[in-house]
């Protein structure tokens, strides 16, 4: 794992979010979603694997009846930057027709992985598809422009890991969010996608 200190945390430049400041803000989304989908059939579909860790808080902070499941999406490989292209991994298993689906994002930054996963949940026919996505982050230009209904928190255009979201498939474990040091992904001159 080259540079990836054992030390975790001290390849943080900036904590951006802290584990209380995150469970705040997600507790607050579980009870907006709790009263916008009352008498609803709701369907969490989390996007494999950087929602794995707000889906799971989220949907104990939604106190009505609701289902979840999961959808692969791989578009980064090990790089920093978005290789353009969104590989769809794994289908949703439970049956989507005549739910209310909302989509579990980690980050928005293309938004082509959001919104080719909203594409591929369309042909399951369910009632209605909205997204909620943990960051927004301010980029420049947009592949994808989508109106997403439930945001957590919206960043500048850094590079960022903890709380599902990886690098290389690290960090997903860090309680808190925060700015990776470039000197883990530069140095080794392959910050390619
Ligand atoms: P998009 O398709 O370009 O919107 O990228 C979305 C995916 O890229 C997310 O699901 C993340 O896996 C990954 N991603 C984008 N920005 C970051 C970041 O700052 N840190 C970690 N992963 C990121
Ligand atoms: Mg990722």
């Amino acid at each position: 794992m080259g540079r990836i200190s054992k030390n975790l945390d001290r390849d943080i430049v900036e904590v951006l979010f802290t584990e209380e400041q995150i469970l705040k803000r997600v507790r607050a989304l579980g009870r907006q979603i709790t009263r916008d989908y009352r008498g609803r059939e709701l369907v969490l579909v989390g996007i494999l694997r950087g929602a794995l860790t707000f889906l799971s808080d989220l949907s104990r902070s939604i106190t009505i009846p609701h289902s979840f499941d999961m959808v692969g999406a791989s578009s980064y490989g090990t790089s920093t930057a978005s290789s353009g292209r969104v590989q769809i991994t794994k289908d949703v298993e439970v049956d989507l027709r005549g739910k209310d689906v909302l989509i579990i994002e980690d980050i928005y930054d293309s938004g082509r992985t959001l919104a080719a996963i909203r594409d591929l949940l369309r042909v399951h026919h369910p009632d209605s598809i909205t997204m909620a996505t943990l960051l927004h982050k301010k980029v420049e230009r947009r592949a994808a422009e989508l109106d997403i209904k439930y945001v957590g928190f919206s960043l500048d255009d850094r590079f960022v890991v903890g709380y599902g979201l990886d690098f290389a498939e690290y960090y997903r474990n860090l309680p808190y969010i925060g700015v990776l040091s470039p000197r883990v992904y530069e140095d080794n001159g392959k910050a390619t996608p």
